[in-house]
């Protein structure tokens, strides 16, 4: 008997469509929040104290890369989950919860998708890749980023939405296209769209929260479904946190029904000071700014790193420092040991 089944079976029906384990396992520890990492590929099976830190710490998973086109159907009708299967293998038997991440993006994309040339083509191949990706999971993964990072990076400039092959080919309306497709394949998953520099005290962290509001206005003007969004957190280190700016964001996103999820977080710190202790405790005390101006308006459903160490980093590749020094993004250091972050994250998401 599938897991699901048992706890609908014990439950009674309808009482769940899902077995919520992210949440079973957060009470278990007396958390109130469920806290969770981005994996990368491959390393749990190769580093022992990688994966029992993930296991020692989280109770939700999400594949950093596991389920971007170009692992998934990296040739046109050719799918492969053996990555992301292997993840939620992983998280079953320790009782954790594995996000999806992500179905539209305009990055990841195998050459293939690049190619498509018509709207006609767009829509086929996006909604055959939702179909598929999501029916394969159907059940087993309960809350999926469906649209990541539609608003563009720099708002200001006029062009609200950032450019891809979707935006190409569909407009604007991709995003309703893939989200009703989404519902359709699966009406119990929670449906998320994910973004960045929400936080940000500038002009540019302004008109992102603007630009992405009268998305989700458009969307629900359209009944288009949607549940939560996620707040990636990818937080620059030297930018204090706008907590006024990000609590009446959220605010507003929680009057429109709509739940959030931190599921990025992390401190880039490039342009912060050198010396470890320091840079700690900027790095913690910008994620704790964060965290509380969201949580002053709604709680997040879950909180997840973009990582777990400063081993295992996406930051180095686009914002390493000038002096050498490795990033420290992370709530462990490179040696697992837990930094001033990860206090930061523990007593957030803790009872
Ligand atoms: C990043 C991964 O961490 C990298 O390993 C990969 O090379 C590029 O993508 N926002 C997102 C994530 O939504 O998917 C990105 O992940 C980081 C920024």
């Amino acid at each position: 008997m599938r897991r699901r089944d048992f706890v609908l079976g014990a439950l009674g029906a309808g009482a769940l469509s899902y077995a919520q384990p992210a949440t079973a396992l957060a009470q278990q520890r007396h958390l109130a929040i469920p806290y969770g990492a981005a994996i990368r590929d491959g390393v749990i099976a190769e580093d022992p104290l990688y994966a029992q830190a993930v296991i020692d710490y989280c109770q939700v998973v999400v594949g950093e890369g596991n389920l971007k086109w170009g692992t998934v159907q990296p040739e046109r009708g050719t799918f492969d989950f053996q990555l992301a299967d292997d993840l939620l293998a992983f998280a079953t038997k320790n009782g954790m919860e594995m996000r999806g991440h992500c179905l539209v993006w305009y990055a990841g994309n195998p050459d293939w998708v690049e190619t498509i040339a018509s709207a006609e083509e767009a829509r086929t191949e996006m909604v055959r890749h939702i179909e598929t990706v999501m029916g394969h999971y159907k059940g087993r993964v309960r809350s999926w980023d469906v649209v990541n990072e539609p608003i563009a990076d720099a708002p200001t400039t006029g062009a609200v939405y950032r450019d891809s092959v979707w935006l190409k080919h569909l407009g604007p309306e991709y995003a309703d296209l893939a989200l009703r497709t989404a519902a359709a394949v699966d009406p119990e998953a929670q449906l998320v769209i994910n973004d960045y520099d929400f936080e940000q005290s500038s002009d540019k962290g302004r008109a992102k929260r603007k630009a992405f509001l009268d998305m989700v206005r458009g969307l629900q003007s359209r009944d288009v479904p949607l549940h939560a969004v996620g707040l990636q957190g990818h937080i620059q280190g030297q930018i204090p946190i706008d907590k006024p700016g990000l609590t009446a964001f959220v605010a507003e996103l929680a009057s429109m029904g709509l739940s959030v999820l931190v599921t990025e977080l992390d401190v880039i710190d490039n342009l912060l000071p050198g010396a470890e202790l320091e840079r700690d405790g900027i790095i913690a005390q910008r994620a704790k700014d964060y965290l509380d101006a969201i949580a002053a308006a709604k709680r997040p459903d879950m909180v997840l790193t973009w990582g777990i160490t400063d081993k295992h980093t996406w930051v180095p590749i686009w914002f390493s420092r000038d002096d050498g020094l490795p990033n420290r993004p992370l709530p462990l250091d490179a040696d697992y040991k837990p930094k001033a972050l990860m206090d930061v994250i523990q007593d957030f998401c803790a009872e």
